[in-house]
């Protein structure tokens, strides 16, 4: 099965899948390639495993320029820490095979405006109990998309945006791999 894999910042989501699909935790699958919006650090992650990677200024023709480079017969696209958002035109093309993780319980605390430490910070403010990440089908609708898989745990008393962050996570190198899996059927 052949993966993209888009990001926007550091990738440690984008390092657990590498990991998974060398270790075969994420068994028969390769990331065919990784696609920037900007600079980052995803895009040496994926030089340094020898995967091809490529960058597609943020804009508005980020989209159909993306649609252009990925391969049609791709099986998944995983948007890891991805912050731009796909035109309609892509997201028709590969129906039911893009994925997203968010780091909340959709559909709480999602849609514009909602990513990073933004999210945590509203998690905080709104005072929940609980929180934790969301896989979920990417569709044109913002953090719309139907849930995969999710995973919640209890907010403590001490909590920061930043400790939260952490948590989430940890949460999120589980949970991800898993909605891989169960995206490409197995
Ligand atoms: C994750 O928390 C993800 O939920 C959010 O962006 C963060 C990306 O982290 N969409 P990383 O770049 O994978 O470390």
């Amino acid at each position: 099965k052949n993966i993209v894999v888009l990001v926007s910042g550091s990738g440690t989501n984008l390092q657990r899948i590498i990991d998974c699909t060398e270790s075969g935790e994420i068994p028969d699958a390769k990331i065919a390639l990784v696609v920037a919006d900007r600079e980052c650090f995803g895009l040496q992650r994926a030089e340094k495993h020898g995967i091809p990677s490529h960058l597609i200024r943020k804009g508005k023709e980020f989209s159909s320029k993306l649609t252009q480079l990925v391969p049609a017969d791709t099986d998944l696209v995983v948007l890891a820490g991805f912050l731009s958002i796909l035109n309609t035109d892509f997201c028709e093309k590969f129906s039911g095979k893009i994925i997203n993780i968010h780091p909340a319980l959709l559909p709480k605390f999602g849609g514009k405006g909602m990513w990073g430490n933004h999210v945590h910070e509203a998690v905080l403010n709104a005072g929940e109990t609980e929180s934790g990440a969301t896989v979920h089908l990417v569709t044109a609708g913002i953090d719309e998309g139907d849930i995969i898989l999710q995973k919640s745990f209890a907010v403590s008393e001490d909590e920061t945006p930043e400790s939260l962050a952490e948590k989430v996570h940890s949460i999120e190198y589980e949970i991800f791999p898993k909605a891989i899996n169960k995206v490409l059927g197995r």
